[in-house]
């Protein structure tokens, strides 16, 4: 275990972890200032490539973009999402986990639960590759979005998932769009810190898609506060530069040689 994951554990019940994503070395140098944690995430998918889901990313891509957030992230603790596919089974998900830490030099790598891939987290783990597990609303295995946990018996579900998460050995665990109360439950009961989206703030750090908060990938559902409108900023700027080429206006003396 290295020592940002050792840091990252630490702030259980001491501080708030603070996460969020990115897919690009200019990205990945501003926001790694300000986060615990960097999630290069499959979400690039919908994002940044336009796919209607993130069932399609390949591995290739994945690696290409988490080397370019290594380039500029220094400080922070760096994990490559497994693409859907590349951990079907023990075998291919060792092959592929290592390929992703060797090629680029990430701490660890996330995979997606489907209430069976405990042992994939477990041999893992056995060859030192350091795991995030991700319960709740996963977009790898389920077509429709819902709250989860309001139930009773789904509480008990995803509190027992989390446990043989933390008992396979993951180092952390997103909680994704689960109820206030059994994050808190949650939360409550494994020893590894809970990263929540949609989650509350129940949970020990919280994590969103950069692009979301930036305003820039027009998604915004309730969970994503909107902390600035790069979509109005760059409009302007696009809008300015096509009139003044337009009109003669750019380039001007200052930008020729
Ligand atoms: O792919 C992603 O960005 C994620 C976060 C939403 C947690 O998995």
């Amino acid at each position: 275990m290295n020592k940002k994951i050792k840091d990252l554990l630490r702030k259980k019940n001491v501080s708030k972890i603070i996460c969020l994503t990115a897919y690009s070395q200019p990205i990945a140098k501003i926001i790694s200032k300000y986060c615990d944690m960097i999630l290069i995430g499959d979400s690039m998918a919908n994002v940044l490539y336009g796919m209607k889901n993130t069932h399609k990313i390949n591995l290739e891509t994945m690696i290409n973009h988490s080397k370019a957030v290594k380039a500029g992230a220094k400080n922070s603790l760096l994990v490559v999402d497994m693409p859907k596919n590349s951990y079907r089974n023990v075998k291919i998900a060792k092959k592929n986990a290592k390929i992703i830490i060797k090629q680029t030099k990430c701490d660890a790598v996330k995979i997606e639960s489907n209430q069976k891939n405990f042992s994939i987290i477990k041999n893992l783990v056995n060859e030192k590759i350091n795991v995030m597990g991700h319960i709740g609303y996963t977009p790898q295995f389920k077509s429709k979005f819902s709250v989860e946990g309001v139930k009773i018996s789904d509480q008990k579900k995803l509190i027992n998932e989390a446990k043989l998460i933390e008992k396979a050995g993951a180092f952390s665990i997103v909680l994704e769009c689960i109820s206030k109360s059994t994050s808190e439950k949650i939360t409550k009961s494994i020893k590894i810190p809970t990263i929540g989206i949609g989650s509350s703030y129940k949970c020990d750090g919280q994590i969103l898609v950069t692009d979301d908060i930036l305003g820039l990938s027009g998604f915004y559902p309730k969970f994503v506060k909107k902390y600035a409108n790069l979509k109005k900023i760059i409009e302007k700027a696009v809008k300015k530069y096509s009139q003044e080429v337009k009109k003669g206006k750019f380039p001007g003396k200052k930008n020729s040689f």
